[in-house]
């Protein structure tokens, strides 16, 4: 607040670490000018100083000093670990995903940024965040490198397209507002049209504009539809009598693999495990999975990583639980009627969420 205030080139500081930034880049710029001037200022005065005053002038043999050379190499050592130090505990806390921020989908494309709400809201180019909570993105590219870049928050990051991993960015904006997202990597001729509006909302305010109403239901609901679709439900039973692993409170726990590795169970081992099922096998289980690569989209495969998530776990938050009572494991589970499906007969063994429950994510948030 207070350095953009009199730096008013800056964006607005809008996030948690804004301000921080801007205190290390002042601190920055500072040292730059203050060597920079102190550099010139010398080379001018030592210019006149010791200028040749007469043709056969000889300078007196100059011995090196000691002191002197201890001194210029320990001052702007110690100067340059502060930047290092200050620069490196600042990317950490910048890059940190904590465990109880709310989950919000990203998929990048040419060229075009597309969210989605757990609730099921989506959005092209504009995203919807209250203010004062922490949120974290969950992101995927469907063609090129993009970059997720919103100066007021003074965050970027690189969405990567491939198999292995999501690209993740968490934040907490301070100051409702309306703040340009860039694509800041270049991606193809429209690069510098993907752009769009984070829009950061009073916690009421985004409430209301929550509940304005998903055509299609929240993204575990879509996800779960698309479990039975793709007959995941077959081998991935509730009752552990599937061939695949049982994935009913998997979310953050620790996986043991057939090769002895452990593996935390979160979004990008899902993503990994359906597009390269192979890739890491859990021990005990055959490597039979087919593998979903190239037919399903980013965004189904985020709504199956969200209905995965709602099936709790440790590493499940309130808010992305679509049943925060949590009866995943419970047998009288099984009862509700399950979706078509004609390659499992017995799938409805692995249905756990009846769909009345998909208005609970927003009672279960702090108001
Ligand atoms: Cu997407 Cu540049």
């Amino acid at each position: 607040m207070i350095i953009a205030s009199w730096m008013p080139f800056l964006p607005d500081e809008a996030s948690s670490v804004s301000a921080e930034v801007d205190a290390l880049y002042t601190y920055l710029v500072i040292i730059t000018i203050f060597f920079s001037t102190l550099i010139f200022v010398s080379i001018v005065y030592f210019a006149i100083k010791y200028r040749r005053r007469s043709k056969n002038e000889i300078p007196a043999k100059i011995n090196e000093s000691k002191a002197l050379e201890i001194t210029w190499t320990v001052i702007p050592f110690l100067l340059a670990m502060t930047m290092f130090v200050w620069g490196s505990s600042l990317y950490f806390k910048e890059y940190y995903i904590p465990k109880n921020a709310e989950d919000i989908y990203v998929v990048a494309k040419q060229w075009m940024w597309k969210f989605q709400h757990p609730e099921g809201q989506r959005e092209i180019n504009e995203l919807h965040i209250p203010v004062g909570r922490k949120i974290k993105l969950i992101m995927a590219s469907e063609d090129v490198i993009h970059s997720f870049f919103v100066p007021a928050f003074r965050l970027k990051e690189d969405v990567v397209p491939g198999p292995k991993r999501y690209s993740m960015l968490s934040f907490e904006a301070t100051r409702p507002g309306r703040y340009h997202l860039f694509c800041a990597e270049y991606c193809g001729t429209n690069h510098a049209g993907m752009i769009g509006w984070v829009n950061v909302m009073r916690p009421e305010e985004y409430e209301s504009w929550l509940s304005g109403g998903a055509a299609e239901g929240s993204m575990a609901a879509s996800g779960e539809k698309m479990f039975q679709d793709l007959g995941c439900v077959t081998c991935h039973r509730a009752d552990a009598q599937g061939r695949g692993p049982v994935l009913q409170g998997l979310f953050g726990k620790t996986q043991t693999l057939a090769n002895g590795e452990t593996v935390i169970a979160d979004e990008n081992y899902i993503r990994e495990s359906i597009l390269d099922p192979q890739a890491k096998v859990v021990s005990n289980f055959q490597p039979i999975m087919p593998n979903f690569k190239g037919q399903i989209s980013e965004e189904q495969l985020l709504q199956l990583v969200a209905y995965i998530k709602s099936l709790g776990g440790p590493g499940a938050t309130a808010s992305t639980l679509s049943n925060p009572g949590g009866e995943m494991s419970s047998p009288q589970m099984n009862q509700s009627s399950g979706a078509p499906n004609t390659s499992a007969p017995q799938s409805n063994a692995v249905k756990s969420t009846p769909s009345t429950e998909r208005s609970a994510p927003n009672e279960s948030r702090p108001k």
